[in-house]
Order: C-alpha cells, then structure tokens, then sequence
C-alpha cells in the first residue's frame, strides 16, 4: 500500500462501520479518550459476560481512519477476555486493515486507547461491587454547625423522595457510597447538585468520579463542611477548603448529610 493510499479493507470499515452506537444498561462499562494529536474523541462501551467481551460499541468524532480501526477494534475485541482483548495494540488494528498510511497511525491510538480505558473501567466496576460496604471515601462524622439547629429546615438525614428537591441548589456532604448515590439521584431532579468530599481528586476512583459528573453534579474535592445557616431555613454554607487552607460560603437551599 502506497503511504497516501487506503487498504480496500480500510475503506471498507469506513463506508460500513461495524458496532457503531451505544451500549446503555447498569452493566455497561464505557471508556473515552481524546486524541493529543488532532484533538477527536472516540468512546466504546462494553458488555461483558463471563470475563468475556459479550458486545461492543464505539461512537467517534475522528477520521475515517478512527472509524476504521475502531470499527475493526470491535470485531477483534468482540468474543475475546478482557486480558485477551487489552493485549491488542495499535500496530495488530493496522495490521488487520493491511496497514494505515503513516500520518494516520495516530488515529490508531484513539480505539486502542479507548477500549483499554473501558476495559479497566468494568475492572473497576466490578472491585467496587466486590466490596460493596465499603465506602470509596473516608467517612465524615466531624462536627457541623448547624446540622441538628436546621434539622427538617433544609437539613435532611434521609431523602424519601428526591423529587422534592427540583431544581433546588442542594448541597451534599460525602460521607461514603450512600452520598454519593444519592447525589446521583437527586441531580435527576436538579441540575445545581455539588457533593463536598475530603479526598483529594485523584483520590476518589475515576469511575467514581466520571459517573457523577455525567449525573452532572459537581465535586468539590479537599473540602469540608463546618457550617450551615439561615434565618428560618437553610440559605447558607460555610465551607473550609482543605488546600489553600480558606473559608467561604456558598448559597444553598439544601443539605444532605447521609
Ligand atoms: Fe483525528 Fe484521525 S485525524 S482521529
């Protein structure tokens, strides 16, 4: 193949892409990275079954060269176990495809890349269901000023229904993985959701991490909760920022410490 030249089977992946879309369901695990060189993205998700990667699907903003070896990634993946399927490298897509012309190897990387990140997100997964009480954070029981004073005013210490919260600025103090759902579940409801965690961010598992920001709720890492206030209700926080060492507020109409 000359270098400026596609393979027949690259063109073919391109025209007739395999596995495009989306996997949706509790136990897909999906995996995203963008490429350094020309800034596209590629994302796949798994289905998994029995160590085995049952289905798979990508969904890319790259080239017809991120389409063809992530269409091909797919078929070589589909069938395989994880170990088998995270051993597969750029250079075996391409040379499925009867090579990539050189400028286009970086394309490569993008579905190499992005099956590996999923792959070890559902190992991930699967840790945390293996330890299911326990808490991906440290737990939180330090004093709150406030907390038994608005108790009922805009404090709550259980949600029964998250509906209620709509639309509501609601404030969330991690205190393990019951939070953390929680602040899932309400951000349903809400899109102005902040979960106040101790841990530094490279702390908190990257799935973790990823599930809550696509719920939409946003962390506020190496912060601690001293304070709530208000007149009748709860108006106001006082967070203390554990890296730079400061306090300031923040207007909320909810706390949830869970
Ligand atoms: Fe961006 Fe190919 S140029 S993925």
């Amino acid at each position: 193949m000359k270098s400026t030249s596609y393979s027949d089977k690259v063109l073919d992946h391109f025209r007739n892409p395999r596995n495009v879309g989306d996997l949706k369901g509790k136990d897909i695990a999906k995996g995203s990275v963008g490429n350094p060189v020309c800034g596209d993205l590629m994302e796949f998700s798994l289905k998994v079954k029995d160590n085995r990667i049952q289905d798979i699907k990508f969904k890319t903003f790259g080239c017809g060269s991120a389409v063809a070896t992530a269409s091909m990634i797919t078929e070589l993946a589909k069938g395989k176990t994880l170990d088998e399927a995270l051993k597969i490298t750029r250079k075996d897509v391409a040379d499925e495809l009867d090579g990539l012309p050189p400028v286009k190897m970086h394309c490569s990387n993008l579905a190499a890349d992005a099956l590996r990140d999923a792959i070890n997100n559902y190992k991930e997964k699967q840790k945390t269901k293996d330890e299911p009480e326990k808490s991906s954070t440290k737990p939180h029981s330090e004093h709150i000023t406030g907390e038994k004073e608005f108790s009922g005013k805009g404090v709550y210490h259980a949600v029964k229904d998250p509906s209620s919260l709509k639309d509501q600025r609601v404030l969330i103090q991690d205190r393990g993985k019951k939070s953390i759902q929680m602040a899932e579940t309400i951000a349903e409801h809400s899109p102005r959701v902040v979960l106040v965690t101790k841990e530094k961010s490279q702390k908190v598992k990257k799935t973790i991490q990823t599930e809550l920001r696509k719920s939409g709720v946003k962390i506020l890492f190496e912060s601690e909760l001293k304070e709530i206030s208000g007149l009748n209700s709860v108006e106001k926080v006082k967070i203390h920022d554990l890296d730079e060492d400061n306090i300031y507020e923040l207007f909320v109409d909810a706390v949830v410490l869970i």
